[in-house]
């Protein structure tokens, strides 16, 4: 049986500043996901905050807010079958260092915040990041 998804992607502000926009929506629409939605942005830090609600308070948060309004980034919703497991698949593993070569992150940074994406972790989450990031669609 088919399950459609949509979910959530980032381009972080360090892949935009290294001019990796191309390269990465060209990984995702090799791969069959369709673009529903797509935006230049900055956030500024409580929009942050409640993207990220699941880390603030942790250790390394302050950083990574930060880091995440460092600059413009893109925000897209993707739609695809098993559209959220296919693009964390796709991204790879959070730490740049460990990520896997041939994946997103594995390919592309060296860093375990600056890592390049962002994708929904959840069927859950994505609904929720979808509502937050582009009400309409
Ligand atoms: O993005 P992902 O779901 O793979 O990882 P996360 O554990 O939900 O963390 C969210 C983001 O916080 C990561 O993508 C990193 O940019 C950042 N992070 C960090 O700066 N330091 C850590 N120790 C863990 C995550
Ligand atoms: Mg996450």
């Amino acid at each position: 049986m088919s399950e459609v998804q949509q979910t959530l992607v980032l381009i972080k502000p360090d892949a935009v500043r290294r001019g990796l926009v191309g390269e990465i929506l060209r990984r995702y629409e090799a791969k069959g996901l369709t673009v529903e939605a797509m935006e230049l942005r900055r956030v500024d830090a409580s929009f942050a905050d409640r993207h990220y609600a699941e880390h603030v308070g942790k250790a390394w948060y302050p950083e990574l807010r930060d880091f995440i309004t460092s600059g413009p980034l893109v925000a897209l919703v993707l739609a695809g079958e098993r559209a959220v497991e296919a693009v964390r698949t796709l991204n790879g593993a959070t730490d740049g260092v460990a990520a896997a070569p041939g994946s997103i992150r594995g390919d592309l940074c060296a860093s375990k915040q600056a890592n390049v994406v962002h994708a929904s972790d959840s069927p859950e989450s994505a609904e929720r990041e979808v509502r937050l990031w582009f009400p309409g669609v």
